[in-house]
């Protein structure tokens, strides 16, 4: 077998002309959502990170403004920043690009901001809101992978769904947004034992673990559907966490890093900036 590619590039861009389109709908009614995005320090994959949202954000026509502030920000003036923010009626959705300076507590930063403008959805009410199954901000990773699995119409209900990785920006959410859809959800993490033999009992497996080619073809099932949230450098070349070629021959679907899961993310940044939007405005 040879999996089809899924291209997350591809999808992204037919989400952002919907998404153009409402954001023009949205202008007739006086309604421009706004993001903004805070950036410390110069970290060189972050400052890509963010130049991306910035881009992507102007190719909808959506207003996004770019904080950067220097290394040396204290908590109390970057807290002091986010609740100008949080006030500011011309801002519907803020973020703040982790992962901050080591003197900046990353919770009391993502605690600070109004849940409403929360579009990462990593305020402990807007997870709290996805766990209990209630419709919210999701974070953007997690939902990007949820639109790509639900647009290829790959069945979500029963399905054993294993992650590899347990980090709060994906998987956790990633779990919890599965289960929400009825899989059955299994996590594996660093400390696993036989990590294999889990793998190769899953439907659909998710790869968020931030180690290049830590899995192979070997390590999935026959017709399993393969998610690669890995981004990783290596020699200068972006690699995922799962060995591509290896992989495409045993699965039946599997997505490509780059241009698999990544374009999806921003995408789903600039979906939750229109519904912080509309909801501020309603
Ligand atoms: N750093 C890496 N991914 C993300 C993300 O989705 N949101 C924020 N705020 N920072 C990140």
């Amino acid at each position: 077998m040879s999996a089809e590619v899924i291209y997350g590039n591809v999808l992204a861009e037919e989400l952002r002309s919907e998404m153009k389109q409402e954001v023009q709908e949205l202008s007739k009614q006086n309604v421009y959502p706004k993001l903004v995005v805070v950036i410390i320090g110069e970290d060189p994959a972050s400052m890509s990170y963010v130049k991306g949202k910035q881009k992507a954000s102007a190719k909808v026509g959506m207003d996004s403004d770019l904080i950067e502030l220097p290394e040396s920000t204290s908590q109390d003036e970057l807290l002091a920043l986010i609740e100008k923010l949080n006030g500011d009626d011309t801002v519907h959705g803020i973020l703040v690009q982790l992962p901050v300076p080591d003197h900046i507590d990353d919770q009391a930063v993502i605690e600070a901001i109004d849940p409403k403008k929360d579009v990462d959805g990593f305020h402990p009410s807007n997870v709290g809101k996805m766990l209990t199954g209630q419709d919210t901000f999701y974070p953007c990773t997690p939902y990007g992978i949820l639109v790509m699995l639900k647009r290829a119409n790959i069945e979500l209900e029963g399905a054993h769904v294993v992650i590899v990785g347990r980090s709060n920006l994906v998987g956790k959410p990633v779990g919890q947004l599965l289960l929400n859809e009825n899989a059955t959800v299994t996590h594996c993490h660093s400390r696993t034992k036989d990590l294999r033999s889990h793998t190769k009992k899953a439907d659909i497996l998710i790869v968020a673990a931030g180690k290049a080619d830590l899995l192979s073809g070997e390590d999935v099932k026959e017709g399993a559907v393969v998610i690669d949230v890995g981004v990783n450098r290596v020699d200068g070349k972006l690699t995922g966490d799962v060995e591509f070629d290896s992989a495409k021959e045993v699965a039946s679907y599997i997505t490509p890093v780059p241009k698999g899961v990544g374009p999806m993310t921003i995408t789903m940044l600039l979906h939750n900036t229109i519904k912080a939007a509309k909801q501020i405005h309603n």
